[in-house]
C-alpha cells in the first residue's frame, strides 16, 4: 500500500537520509528503531510531506511521486489519508478536548459540527476521555494530552497512522495507558508506522520491525528475526544499550 524508494534528504550539507527503501502492506504494524538522530522522524515526515527529500519515490496504493517534481496533487491526496502523533502532542491549547478532536473533521474534511461532533465523541470514547470533553489541555496529564492526540488523528480515519516515539515525553507512570491505547488502534487492523524505544512494546505489537542506522534502513525483518537473532553487531549493540536504559 506504500511503498518508499531511493529516499535522499539532507538539512543543509548534512546528510539524514542516505537512500531508504521501505515497503509497507494494508494492515501492516511496523515498528521503527534505531539510534537518536538516525533519521526516523525524517523519515516519518517524507511521507506526508512535511519535510521535502531531494531524491526518491514514493506510492501510496494509486498514487505515485517522484519527489524530484512537486506534485500539490499527490501531496494532498497522500495527506489526506495519513495522520501523525507527534512526541509533543498535536493538540492546540486554546481548544478543549472536544474542540481539539472535531477541529480537522470541520476545517480539513469540511463535516457539518453536528457530524464532527458525532465522530468525536466516539474517538474519544475509544481513548477513555469521555469525562473531559470540556477540559482544556493545560487540565491535563500527557498521558490525558496524547490520547486527545490520537483521537484526533485517528478522527480523521486515516489509511495510515505514523506515530513519532509517541511516550517519549510522558512521566513512565503515564507511559501504559497510551501504549493500551495504541495497542487498540493497532488491532483494529489500521496501518501502523511506529517510532519508539519501548522494544517490549514493539516486539508485541508489530508484524514488523525496521532498524534504522545512519539513514539507512540496516535490518528489517518479524520480531523474532530482529529480536532474537540480530542480523549485524550494530543491531545487537543497539538492542543491548536500549535494555540497559529502559
Ligand atoms: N530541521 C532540521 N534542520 C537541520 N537538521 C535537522 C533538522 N531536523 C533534524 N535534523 C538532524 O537530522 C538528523 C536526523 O534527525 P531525526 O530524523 O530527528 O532523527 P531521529 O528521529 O532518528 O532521532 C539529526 O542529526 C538531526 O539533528
Ligand atoms: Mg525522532
Amino acid at each position: 500500500m506504500l511503498e518508499l524508494k531511493n529516499i535522499k534528504l539532507s538539512y543543509g550539507n548534512t546528510q539524514v537520509l542516505n537512500g531508504v527503501d521501505l515497503s509497507v502492506k494494508r494492515g501492516d504494524v511496523v515498528s521503527i528503531i534505531g539510534p537518536s538522530g538516525t533519521g526516523k522522524t525524517t523519515l516519518l515526515k517524507c511521507i506526508n510531506y512535511l519535510v521535502k527529500p531531494t531524491s526518491g519515490t514514493i506510492a501510496f496504493d494509486t498514487i505515485r511521486m517522484d519527489y524530484a517534481k512537486v506534485d500539490k496533487g499527490a501531496i494532498q491526496s497522500i495527506r489526506c489519508r495519513t495522520a501523525m502523533v507527534f512526541q509533543q502532542f498535536n493538540v492546540f491549547k486554546n481548544m478543549t478536548v472536544l474542540q481539539n478532536v472535531m477541529d480537522p473533521l470541520v476545517v480539513v474534511q469540511r463535516k457539518s459540527e453536528q457530524e464532527a461532533r458525532q465522530i468525536a465523541l466516539q474517538e474519544l470514547e475509544k481513548v477513555g476521555l469521555s469525562a473531559k470533553l470540556d477540559s482544556y489541555p493545560s487540565q491535563l496529564s500527557g498521558g490525558q494530552l496524547q490520547r486527545t492526540g490520537i483521537a484526533r488523528a485517528m478522527a480523521v480515519r486515516p489509511d495510515v497512522m505514523l506515530f513519532d516515539e509517541p511516550t517519549s515525553s510522558l512521566d513512565p507512570e503515564l507511559v501504559a495507558e497510551v501504549l493500551k491505547v495504541i495497542q487498540d488502534v493497532a488491532s483494529s487492523g489500521i496501518t501502523c508506522l511506529l517510532v519508539t524505544h519501548e522494544m517490549q512494546f514493539a516486539k508485541n505489537i508489530s508484524n514488523r520491525i525496521v532498524f534504522m542506522d545512519q539513514g539507512l534502513v540496516a535490518a528489517d525483518g518479524s520480531p523474532a528475526e530482529i529480536f532474537e537473532k540480530p542480523s549485524s553487531l550494530r543491531l545487537a549493540q543497539f538492542l543491548k544499550s536500549e535494555h540497559t536504559q529502559h
